[in-house]
């Protein structure tokens, strides 16, 4: 398959349809970004790396950010984490609050907002630093040592926090928080707060592509687990849009509200679209449907 030829047309896709979404603006940094720009990267689980357009191009990757600390928890041997947090789709928004009062402050997922606040609680007991060891991960598979949380970002995010510190408050009020509330949000903020680009997701991301192996050829997760985190990201990684996502593109996925969209292709390798302008459910309409083009032209899919 001509890989370059593929991204191309998959971008020229979704061109058109940068417009029709809208940049997030709850966190204001955020909606500073240039909403035509537009990345999409593949990379093949020999560590190949393709891209067109804008791949380069560092963003905030917000929740794609929740893959990985659910995969250095699991890492951890922390299987424990399935009291704490579900693996059922929501069904509502990202960062709804309404499940938790009647299912007693366990999330339903590690992809809603709530749930990753409890995986970063989870992750702080067990490294001292969530939002380091995040960073310190996507440095070494993507080989990008300049990869950084942009403080500004992560300021913005804290200062418009409010809802963020009702679910954790909440969660806490449940005894679902090990580590104080101002300390797991500062390290949700520090992960999510990260720039990163599509080239270094993609890469990032292999070791799903592997069933669980880094790019080093050591074994980050076991090929169960590995199986788990991709078939909760296709149920939950796109929210209340995720069966969507599994019609159109056919793949687990996560998305983040800086317009990122990090899909796996189990056996074959990664893909990592980027354009700013989300829709409804908080998922990037460009990156969506380039990936949807791509994966419909070349049958790359799980099913
Ligand atoms: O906490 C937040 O709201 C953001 N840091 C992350 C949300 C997000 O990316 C949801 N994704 N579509």
């Amino acid at each position: 398959m001509d890989y370059q030829l593929e991204l191309q047309r998959a971008v020229d896709a979704a061109r058109p349809l940068l417009t029709t979404g809208r940049v997030a603006d709850y966190i204001p940094a955020l909606g500073a970004v240039d909403p035509h720009a537009f990345g999409l990267a593949l990379a093949t689980v020999d560590g190949e790396v393709y891209g067109a357009g804008d791949w380069e191009v560092p963003f905030s990757v917000q929740s794609i950010s929740k893959l990985f600390t659910l995969a250095l928890t699991l890492a951890a041997g922390s299987e424990g984490i399935w009291h704490r947090v579900g693996r059922e789709p929501s069904g509502t928004p990202f960062n709804s609050l309404i499940q938790l009062e009647s299912e007693q402050g366990i999330p339903r997922n590690p992809f809603i907002n709530a749930g990753a606040v409890v995986v970063t609680d989870h992750l702080l007991t067990l490294t001292g630093d969530a939002g380091r060891a995040v960073r310190e991960f996507l440095r070494a598979e993507s080989g990008n040592p300049l990869l950084d949380t942009d403080p500004v970002v992560a300021g913005s995010e804290a200062a418009h926090g409010h809802r963020n510190a009702a679910l954790a408050h909440f969660i806490a009020s449940y005894g679902n928080l090990e580590n104080p509330v101002e300390a797991v949000l500062s390290h949700y903020y520090a992960h999510c707060a990260i720039a990163a680009s599509c080239r270094d997701l993609a890469l990032a991301g292999l070791f799903l592509a592997r069933h669980g192996v880094r790019t080093d050829g050591s074994r980050l997760l076991s090929r169960s687990d590995a199986k788990r985190i991709n078939a909760v990201l296709l149920t939950c990684g796109t929210y209340d849009a995720a069966g969507d996502f599994a019609f159109r593109v056919g793949l687990p996925g996560k998305s983040g509200v800086g317009g990122g969209i990090l899909a796996i292709v189990p056996g074959r390798g990664t893909l990592c679209a980027w354009g700013p302008a989300l829709d409804r459910a908080g998922n990037s309409v460009g990156a969506v449907a380039a990936l949807d083009a791509f994966t419909t032209a070349t049958g790359w899919s799980v099913f």
